[in-house]
């Protein structure tokens, strides 16, 4: 048997051996993408091809940590059911023995193109990095061609994350690197057919222009024209705590600019974080075959208490975020659940008027653990509005310091800590809740919180509470699973 054989094989032995394991979990997600064991990070090679969303993973099939990564691949038409197509690579080859690292996807003459990176590391833990090219007839099984880009001068190993797209006839690729200076950077190729790539250089970052004292490594680079502006979506590491921001250990954001492909040059704007809660990083995003542009993230951080998480006592770590669809309005990202997850609503909603006056307020039906709320019409002049979630989440906007603020009990420590950002006014919420998680889109996908937080699985309650008065019309479904 080959190395990708019985690499395989052995990741399917492990998701047979735990699979009652990790299926009694009370904090198994209905409806997020999950590994069906092991851990999950960056979504990959997302697309939609003949119809089909593909969403590809890093995945560590042997426990809840990381190391040498495969790619797993979900398939769906519709965004909200999907189907675990197996193993899409395995770190077999030795240009990728330590993983298959993050990378992208593109449909070229009937086929399918996954751009990767090799990760190497020998004894003594000195890393190479290969750009590694796999293609595929059917979107599940894929023929490695192996590296198409070493790693040029004037940057360490830390050199990843291919995203590759096509652009008036030709092709470019942007790279999450490091300068040798240990400065994060965006570094972009170029290419006529795929296969032999041009380096042109840093288009981002590298200690210069907007982004010029901002940490040590950017990764997973995305860049795409969203009305009429190019956005560059990236993740950086090593960025200080400023005010209300960059609290988790590293970010994820976006800048906004005119990309010139004749020229080969990017001139933006500064940085906005995509995400104001705990768990938010290396999102991917895609233009579907409607027009659309769509991102996933995934919902974690690296290096912030992964180990804790109490799923990896049922042997799984991680999840991927909602779907959700992105506009550019006023030069700023607003980020919206995709329209297919309606179908996800069970039953007719729950409706109510609501009105709360300096007290603690449950309505009727609106408990449960995998749903959807929505608030519109929020009428909130003075004081604060809290909304609690099975006693350990909270959210609350005040009115008066024109604040929003995310709370949860730590898994780590069970001390309660907060994420924040600032909101002039709050006009409606979009709030999905599920066993063990949260996403809220305020007004209208202008600001988002999205956190992992652990509820005692038999409390579905949920609690609102106003400082003063407060009225909104509020809308309940239940949400079906679907994983
Ligand atoms: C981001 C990241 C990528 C890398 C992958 C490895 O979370 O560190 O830069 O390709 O994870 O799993």
């Amino acid at each position: 048997m080959d190395r990708d054989q019985h690499l395989r094989q052995a990741a399917y032995k492990e998701i047979e051996k735990h699979q009652l394991l990790v299926e009694q979990d009370p904090y198994r997600l209905h409806y997020h993408i999950m590994p069906l064991v092991g851990l999950l990070n960056d979504p990959n090679g997302f697309v939609q091809w003949k119809g089909t969303y593909h969403l590809f993973y890093q995945w560590m099939p042997f426990e809840t940590g990381h190391g040498a990564k495969f790619w797993g691949h979900y398939q769906s038409k519709d965004l909200v059911n999907w189907k675990h197509e197996g193993i899409a690579l395995t770190p077999a080859e030795w240009f990728e023995k330590n993983g298959c690292y993050s990378g992208s996807a593109l449909v070229h003459e009937g086929q399918l193109y996954v751009f990767y990176t090799g990760n190497v590391k020998d004894e003594e833990g000195n890393r190479e990095s290969y750009q590694c090219l796999a293609v595929s007839e059917d979107g599940v099984h894929f023929d490695k061609k192996g590296p198409v880009v070493q790693l040029p001068r004037g940057y360490t190993a830390h050199f990843r994350d291919p995203k590759v797209w096509e652009q008036n006839g030709a092709y470019f690729m942007v790279i999450g690197a490091q300068t040798d200076d240990w400065k994060g950077a965006v570094v972009l190729f170029t290419s006529s057919n795929l296969v032999d790539w041009k380096h042109v250089g840093i288009i981002a970052g590298g200690g210069k222009g907007p982004l010029e004292a901002f940490g040590y490594m950017f990764e997973c680079p995305d860049l795409f024209h969203l009305d009429g502006q190019d956005v560059l979506v990236f993740s950086p590491q090593g960025l200080e705590p400023d005010g209300m921001k960059y609290h988790n250990v590293y970010q994820a954001g976006y800048v906004t600019g005119i990309f010139e492909a004749e020229k080969t040059s990017y001139k933006h704007g500064e940085f906005y974080e995509l995400d104001h809660g705990f768990d938010f990083y290396a999102p991917q995003t895609t233009r579907d075959e409607k027009g659309r542009r769509i991102l996933f993230g995934w919902m974690s951080v690296p290096d912030q208490g992964e180990q804790d998480h109490p799923t990896i006592q049922h042997q799984w770590l991680h999840n991927m975020t909602l779907p959700r669809e992105l506009k550019l309005v006023n030069g700023k990202l607003y980020q919206s659940p995709v329209a297919e997850l309606r179908d996800l609503r069970e039953g007719d909603a729950i409706e109510r008027e609501v009105s709360i006056n300096q007290e603690t307020r449950w309505v009727k039906g609106v408990e449960g653990k995998a749903l959807e709320l929505e608030l519109k019409e929020i009428n909130l002049k003075a004081g604060w509005l809290a909304i609690s979630f099975g006693g350990s989440g909270r959210i609350v906007y005040s009115r008066n310091d024109q604040v929003f603020t995310m709370e949860r009990e730590s898994y780590v420590d069970g001390v309660v800590e907060k994420r924040q950002t600032e909101v002039k006014e709050l006009h409606d919420l979009q709030i999905f809740l599920d066993t063990s998680s949260i996403e809220v889109f305020i007004n209208g996908g202008e600001y988002v919180f999205t956190s992992r937080f652990y509820p005692s699985p038999n409390n579905e309650s949920i609690q609102f509470r106003a400082s003063q008065t407060v009225s909104f019309h509020l809308k309940k479904w239940k949400l079906r699973r679907v994983f």
